[in-house]
């Protein structure tokens, strides 16, 4: 039976719920490995958190998901299609994709930046259909007050938000974004991630996936977590399988202490202290 399972998944012949697969992924900035063999799946309608420490990977992984980086090896497959046979069009309609600082400078009107979203549905012109999605958009994330000034001249925090009503507006099957609340106060984060987590409820066969610093937010919002260390998937599960105080020792250096979820209220990770290298010491002792 699995022996059929797998040959039908292979040529396609029964649905699955499977949106990304990611086989066997390297990657290397000059000498530097910094994906050495990553494997995983996405499943239709979850949000996903990718974790792990400055340099970890997570945003060369996600520019590989979004074909701005070629892997030196492995299969990047969207709704059992590879990447590569998709045309420009089809993989902004399939992948949005908000990155970790937004540089670009956008002299328009925050209405005109969420429009550039909708541009690989435009054929010709822009129809009365798109204009209705960016302005359900603005509302949804609360941006309605902004919709008619200039981009320029918003906070970093305030562009992010634009930033992600665009990926929004383009309503792609994939969200990639890359630290979507570096720059948002404590209430927009938990806003934002809402937000975020209702449309991937709401959507049809949406998926999300984000790199994130916040651990809390992550085991709040996520459904799964991915968790990178030394170049390598070390975790991947639900908030509770992977956040254990193990995981988050090795991976981050610090002591915890976890709190499991309650009725009321979702798990919650309360650091410590950085674990100091005690052997090393010992060694150098002796
Ligand atoms: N353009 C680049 N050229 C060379 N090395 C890079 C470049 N971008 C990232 N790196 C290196 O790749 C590694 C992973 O970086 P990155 O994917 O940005 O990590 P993260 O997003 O987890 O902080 C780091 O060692 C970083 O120095
Ligand atoms: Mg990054």
């Amino acid at each position: 039976m699995n022996n059929y399972k797998n040959y039908a998944q292979n040529y396609s012949i029964i649905d699955n719920d499977e949106l990304l697969s990611v086989e066997n992924l390297h990657f290397s900035w000059g000498e530097n490995k910094v994906l050495n063999g990553i494997n995983f799946t996405i499943p239709k309608n979850e949000l996903v958190a990718v974790l792990g420490i400055n340099g970890a990977g997570k945003s060369t992984m996600l520019k590989c998901v979004n074909r701005i980086l070629k892997p030196e090896k492995g299969f990047i497959k969207l709704l059992n299609k590879d990447i590569n046979d998709l045309n420009l069009v089809e993989l902004a309609k399939n992948i949005s994709y908000v990155p970790q600082s937004v540089l670009t400078q956008f002299s328009m009107d925050v209405f005109d930046v969420v429009l550039l979203g909708r541009r690989p549905h435009i054929n010709w012109r822009v129809s009365e259909n798109d204009r209705e999605i960016v302005s359900n958009t603005l509302k949804f994330l609360k941006l309605e007050d902004f919709a008619f000034r200039s981009f320029n001249k918003l906070s970093g925090g305030e562009r992010q938000r634009v930033i992600i009503a665009k990926a929004v507006a383009q309503d792609s099957k994939l969200l990639l974004m890359d630290e979507p609340t570096s720059d948002l106060d404590l209430k927009n984060q938990i806003v934002v991630m809402k937000n975020i987590k209702k449309l991937i409820r709401e959507g049809k066969d949406k998926s999300a996936i984000i790199a994130i610093h916040d651990i809390n937010i992550a085991a709040r919002f996520a459904d799964r977590i991915l968790l990178l260390h030394q170049n390598e998937l070390i975790g991947e599960g639900t908030p509770e399988e992977v956040l254990n105080e193990e995981n988050i020792a090795t991976v981050y250096g610090v002591s915890c202490v976890v709190e499991k979820r309650t009725e009321y209220e979702s798990m919650r990770i309360i650091i410590k202290d950085e674990i100091k290298q005690k052997n090393k010491r010992k060694e150098e002792e002796e």
